[in-house]
């Protein structure tokens, strides 16, 4: 057991925990859509509008407030007039980049705004600048949005959505210095300008444009990038950060059987966002010296080889209390960079990734990962405050802090999630408050061998349980086993 002094002041405040930090993101991919979230008025499987009832209700469940659709690589070669209409003459066309397989384009623009209006969330839309034209992603805005008579939303009323739906965040090409066209970054740029210029806002809205950022570590993206766009154009750029225990895309490493070493190194890989965080935001500052673009992390997760016997293509993966423990190290760190990070999207919500959701027929299974963010919405919409953890440090060879921790506060109530990395020992968090006189507590931890996963004969094996915690003079006590995830809410 080792003891860990915090404190926490809950007077000062250093920047809104948007809630769009708690972002998720659904591709064309595998069976993220066809059969993971959408099934088709005709299943078998409870459905409103063939959007499964029970992926739904744990999506409203954690409050998810954006979702992305509708790719990744999908959405530079996704052509949204492929998805409107009679569902029986909608083309047949090829998903290049996953798999191969048909896809029958049944889910498409109405089915997915008035799923997000089911879920209560807003819709994030991935432009088609990678193979698409400037005229082509005009004309979806003016489709989704526009309320007068023009032939475009006179169509949209035909296809039976007579209001225009409402659309804040719309990102223009994804990867383009990859899957999204191989761009250098000057040309990306100037493409960007030119898309952004034509993207419209009609019925009131205001267009809250994302740019494509750097891949990882590619700091010469971020600097050509910044220096050709300013707030008028953009109004975030995008990060993508997946994180790959062995750091070789060839093996990455399994999802579910792994040494101390494979954890360390994945837990340690998790955390390198952080720097990842400071030093593009480093950059972004001296170009945008008021902060007025963010940073939008619209890709993040763990990336493992997909599950043997699965198609390659659809990167299907389990899920253990090591994703736990990395899911609550990454929202930890964009809670604390939030004066700079202003959604991020885990890749991705359901049977592709690092998912919240696997399905299997009519059978949901809700993983580690998504018990996290059920434990962290607490977070949305506070303040994040200051937080020291006096650290110690963990593992063999691979050295990582062992309690990593954040903390806002919203409506007088103190979130504090934390998650203990060490494989071995306990700590005995002893935090300090100041700033507010608190007198209760509550908490719950999600505590399991590191291995330990939900499937299908056993969906509940890993869910949150209430922890014991006490509170007395500002003082919190608690012992959080180890590689936990523990969210105190302190009144
Ligand atoms: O999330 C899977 C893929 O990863 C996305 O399509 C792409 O943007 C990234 O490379």
């Amino acid at each position: 057991m080792k003891q860990i002094s915090m404190l926490l002041n809950a007077k000062d405040k250093r920047g809104k925990v948007k809630p769009e930090i708690y972002g998720h993101f659904a591709e064309h991919l595998g069976s993220c859509i066809y059969d993971g979230i959408y099934v088709g008025e005709n299943s078998d499987i409870p459905n409103t509008a063939g959007v499964r009832n029970d992926v739904i209700e744990a999506f409203r469940q954690i409050k998810m407030p954006v979702l992305r659709w509708p790719g990744g690589c999908f959405a530079d070669e996704y052509h949204w007039q492929n998805g409107i209409g009679d569902k029986a003459v909608r083309p047949r066309t090829v998903n290049n980049f996953w798999g191969g397989v048909i896809e029958t384009n049944a889910f498409g623009t109405h089915e997915f705004f008035n799923m997000c209006e089911q879920i209560g969330c807003q819709p994030y839309l991935a432009g088609n600048l990678g193979s698409g034209s400037i005229k082509e992603l005009a004309d979806w805005l003016e489709y989704l949005t526009f309320d007068g008579d023009s032939s475009l939303a006179c169509l949209r009323r035909k296809n039976g959505r007579e209001k225009p739906w409402k659309l804040k965040y719309l990102g223009i090409g994804n990867e383009n210095w990859g899957g999204g066209g191989n761009m250098r970054p000057e040309y990306y740029a100037d493409e960007y300008r030119r898309y952004q210029n034509f993207s419209r806002n009609f019925s009131g809205d205001s267009l809250y444009k994302i740019a494509c950022g750097p891949n990882a570590d590619d700091y010469r993206w971020t600097e050509v990038l910044m220096q050709n766009i300013n707030k008028w154009h953009a109004s975030g750029i995008s990060l993508h950060y997946y994180t790959v225990p062995s750091g070789s895309w060839e093996k990455k490493g399994s999802a579910t059987s792994f040494t101390d070493e494979e954890y360390y190194k994945t837990v340690s890989s998790a955390l390198y966002i952080e720097e990842l965080i400071v030093r593009h935001g480093e950059i972004m500052s001296r170009y945008d010296k008021n902060g007025d673009i963010s940073l939008i992390v619209d890709e993040w997760g763990c990336w493992y080889d997909v599950e043997e016997g699965t198609n390659p293509g659809f990167l299907y993966q389990q899920n253990t209390m090591r994703d736990a423990v990395t899911a609550a190290c990454s929202l930890n760190i964009f809670n604390r960079h939030s004066h700079r990070v202003a959604m991020a999207n885990l890749a991705q919500a359901v049977n592709v990734l690092q998912s919240l959701i696997l399905t299997r027929g009519a059978d949901m299974v809700k993983t580690p990962t998504y018990h996290v963010f059920d434990m962290f919405k607490g977070h949305q919409g506070g303040d994040n405050i200051y937080l020291y953890t006096e650290n110690s440090l963990d593992g063999k060879d691979i050295k990582i802090p062992m309690i990593n921790a954040s903390a806002t506060i919203k409506d007088g109530v103190i979130t504090l999630t934390a998650a203990n990395c060490s494989l071995y020992d306990s700590a005995e968090l002893v935090c300090d408050i100041s700033g507010i006189d608190v007198n209760s507590v509550s908490a719950q931890a999600l505590t399991e061998e590191i291995h330990a996963l939900n499937s299908f004969d056993n969906p509940e094996r890993v869910k949150p349980q209430s922890l014991s915690a006490s509170l007395s003079e500002n003082r919190l006590k608690s012992v959080l086993p180890p590689a936990s995830v523990a969210s105190f809410v302190i009144r």
